[in-house]
């Protein structure tokens, strides 16, 4: 038999199928266990005893200065302005400024802390959505750049405020200058909450996790667990020390799962090998395309 030839088209079309199974074939759900880090030394990352006087000094002024006052003040500000317009990579190259005072763990820039985060989830064969959630995790850290009062309001592990600093925070010793550790309210078990209110409706320290769920819920089409991803991955006293138990409901177990699932790519790619922007950019930018609009207001 004598075979047609095909046309461009057709080629087009044999080959977007053939990279359609190839995808199916390596894709493991977004649930399953991390394998990029199975040779990892993880009692080598977040090891804040040993941490340097910049990372110290970094949670004592946060610890001091995160009150219930501020947080409703920042949330209220946060409404008024639209900071910025611009897209997801704009956002990622301006980001690159900073180096980020409360990580023991990394000294890379932003960027490529976002595209190893990224490109750790890609390796495991993770769905498209949850790479895009490692792309633009840390995105909020943009706060600082629109004027924050400091790093003390856009980085580090979160915690609650309202209700009792819970020992399972770092340097937890460093809440007792903050002026709601005595306060007859806030110093209790619950505070100002309920037994199993929710986490969304309780009050966590402002930063970058808490603005970027803000700015992203409405201005993307990524699913709630991607969400919870970016709002919760730095509360580390609750997703990794169990805390604030008696605050979560069942609504939040689906919030832990997510956060969990994502915890090891943004820890644990930290120590992988550099990644190159410009070689990444090509097939980022076609993942921002499916996620989110040309321009979003920061
Ligand atoms: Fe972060
Ligand atoms: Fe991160």
């Amino acid at each position: 038999m004598i075979a047609v030839p095909a046309t461009p088209q057709q080629l087009e079309v044999v080959s977007d199928a053939i990279d359609e199974v190839n995808k199916l074939k390596t894709s493991r759900a977004w649930d399953e266990a991390s394998k990029f880090d199975a040779e990892k030394d993880k009692a080598q990352f977040r090891l804040y005893e040993d941490a340097c006087d910049r990372v110290k000094t970094f949670y004592k002024e946060q610890h001091e200065k995160q009150t219930v006052e501020f947080n409703i003040q920042v949330r209220a500000n946060f409404k008024k302005t639209v900071r910025a317009r611009m897209g997801i990579w704009e956002a990622m190259e301006m980001l690159n400024t900073l180096v980020d005072d409360s990580d023991p763990d990394t000294s890379v820039s932003q960027i490529e802390h976002l595209l190893q985060t990224a490109e750790a989830i890609r390796r495991d064969g993770k769905p498209e959505w949850m790479q895009v959630a490692g792309l633009v995790h840390d995105l909020g850290k943009l706060l600082y750049i629109f004027g924050s009062e400091g790093q003390w309001d856009v980085v580090g592990d979160t915690f609650v405020v309202g209700c009792k600093f819970s020992e399972k925070n770092i340097y937890p010793d460093t809440f007792s200058k903050n002026p709601d550790y005595n306060d007859p309210v806030y110093s209790t078990e619950y505070g100002v909450y309920t037994p199993q209110c929710g986490l969304d409706n309780v009050m966590l320290s402002w930063g970058h996790d808490e603005y970027l769920y803000h700015v992203l819920k409405n201005q993307s089409n990524l699913p709630e667990a991607a969400l919870h991803m970016i709002r919760y991955h730095s509360f580390y006293p609750w997703h990794r020390e169990g805390a604030y138990q008696h605050l979560t409901n069942a609504n939040d177990m689906k919030a832990l799962e997510a956060v969990q699932a994502f915890n090891p790519y943004d820890l644990y790619s930290k120590s992988d090998e550099p990644a190159d922007p410009e070689k990444l950019k090509p097939y980022y930018q076609k993942l921002i395309s499916k996620f989110f609009p040309d321009v979003i207001e920061w």
